[in-house]
């Protein structure tokens, strides 16, 4: 078995890029099976941050493959800008980067959609990144969309002119104001167009069958976290894809049998970004300082993200959604400082105690309860021994160790390759 998968367990930005671009030299390709440039993943190597949105997180590696597989949505033109960016750091990407003919693609029209779809909600908005992300699978799964395979056969022209009427009426009848200038968006897309058709659009199932046959090892590198998922995730305050293990099946063409590991990753809190429910956020100032110190920013919108304690039940459903086999452990340096730790164990729900995730978490009558931990002071980003830690943090660590049943394998104690400790 030669697939192995990395998924965010929490409602995203755990650190995913960070741990696949420090594993990455472990595999021969690396592979996003889902979402689409509402992914931030950041990357930092010495002194330079990037933020890649719609390639894999290994695509700094000399001699690694990066797929973009048939569940990406990709925007051409973020895609176009992504990769200008990407200019001075002297990658091959003909070679490099292969492209799914099978992703559907964004197109202008689809991004004016979320926009109007979510001021129409008012405040029951999602909260969506507004880069299309809904409309585009909306159209997948209606099979009214586009495939970057499409565009090298007559006629994608026809169908594109169809699907923005389609959509231009969708929100004339959403009936809320919003202002664009589609020609414009549409100048800058087919120019898109253009450079996204130079890249190495392939059947990518058959590259992946073809290199598993030979033995490669692949990582398939999640987007979004499971609390997102379209199926599992706080529904409606989700995103729009499969963000769990089996979307990696469906997102690649692999099948279920060549999976090996999963690495579930969390942080040592919990964040979460855009509208919904979320049990253990923080309103003091302890959430406004892990907020400081872990610069929780989103790395695609900017906005602010929600900070909150560690949540156990939810974790430990995501935990067996996906089959977790080893779990990372992002960001407990921020947490330096903080005298008392908390982490959600159950919920008290209507007077009773639960244990398990409930159908929905919206209710006001869902409170987490909590186990209390000391915290540490020491400055952990330069330990590179997990004997090293604070005895406290070791404490912290074998709880959710045994709460969850599967064992912390990465310890990540800032964002550099460097500041990584395996156990
Ligand atoms: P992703 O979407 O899961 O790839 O995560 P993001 O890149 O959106 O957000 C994670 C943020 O935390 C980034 O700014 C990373 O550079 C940073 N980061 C990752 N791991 C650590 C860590 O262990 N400690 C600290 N302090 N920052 C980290
Ligand atoms: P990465 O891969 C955090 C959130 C949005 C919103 C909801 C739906 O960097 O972890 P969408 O644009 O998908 O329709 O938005 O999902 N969201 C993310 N939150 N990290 C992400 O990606 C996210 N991608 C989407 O904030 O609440
Ligand atoms: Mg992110």
């Amino acid at each position: 078995m030669f697939v192995d998968l990395l998924l965010g367990l929490q409602w995203g930005d755990e650190g995913k890029g960070k741990i696949v671009d420090a594993i990455s030299n472990d595999y021969f390709i690396i592979s996003r099976f889902q979402g689409g440039p509402n992914a931030g993943h950041t990357i930092k190597i010495e002194n330079k941050t990037h933020v890649l949105h719609t390639i894999p997180s290994g695509i700094f590696h000399k001699n690694l493959i990066n797929v973009i597989g048939n569940g990406v949505v990709i925007d051409p033109v973020i895609f176009e800008k992504e990769i200008l960016k990407l200019n001075d750091s002297d990658i091959d990407f003909k070679k490099k980067l292969l492209i799914s003919k099978k992703a559907h693609l964004i197109i202008p029209t689809h991004c004016l959609l979320d926009k109007a779809s979510e001021k129409s909600k008012g405040i029951k908005k999602i909260g969506s990144t507004l880069k299309g992300i809904g409309p585009t699978y909306m159209d997948k799964t209606g099979r009214n969309g586009i495939r970057v395979g499409d565009l090298f056969l007559d006629g994608w022209k026809t169908k594109y002119s169809k699907l923005k009427n389609k959509h231009l009426n969708m929100i004339n009848n959403l009936n809320v104001d919003i202002s664009f200038n589609l020609e414009e968006l549409e100048e800058k897309f087919f120019k898109s167009i253009d450079f996204l058709k130079k890249f190495s659009i392939i059947d990518s199932e058959n590259f992946l069958f073809d290199s598993l046959k030979e033995g490669k090892k692949i990582l398939a590198e999640g987007a979004q976290g499971s609390m997102l998922d379209i199926d599992f995730g706080t529904y409606p305050y989700v995103t729009s894809s499969n963000t769990t293990a089996a979307g990696a099946c469906n997102g690649l063409g692999i099948p279920p049998t060549k999976i090996n590991k999963v690495i579930g990753i969390f942080k040592a809190y919990s964040t979460r970004v855009g509208s919904g429910p979320f049990p253990t956020e923080i309103f003091d100032e302890i959430g406004e300082r892990i907020s400081r110190v872990g610069n929780e920013f989103g790395a695609t919108t900017g906005r602010a993200r929600r900070c909150g304690w560690l949540d156990l039940v939810s974790l430990k459903y995501a935990v067996d959604i996906n089959g977790v086999t080893e779990l990372a452990m992002m960001k407990s340096d921020v947490m330096s400082g903080i005298s008392k730790i908390k982490v959600c164990t159950s919920y008290k729900q209507f007077d009773k105690e639960i244990y398990r995730m409930p159908f929905s978490l919206n209710s006001s009558s869902l409170s987490p309860i909590y186990s209390e931990f000391d915290g540490w002071g020491e400055d952990i980003t330069k330990i590179k021994n997990e004997s090293h830690l604070p005895n406290n943090l070791r404490k912290y660590i074998s709880f959710i160790e045994k709460n969850l049943g599967v064992p912390i394998k990465i310890i990540s104690v800032g964002p550099r390759r460097d500041q990584t400790i395996y156990v």
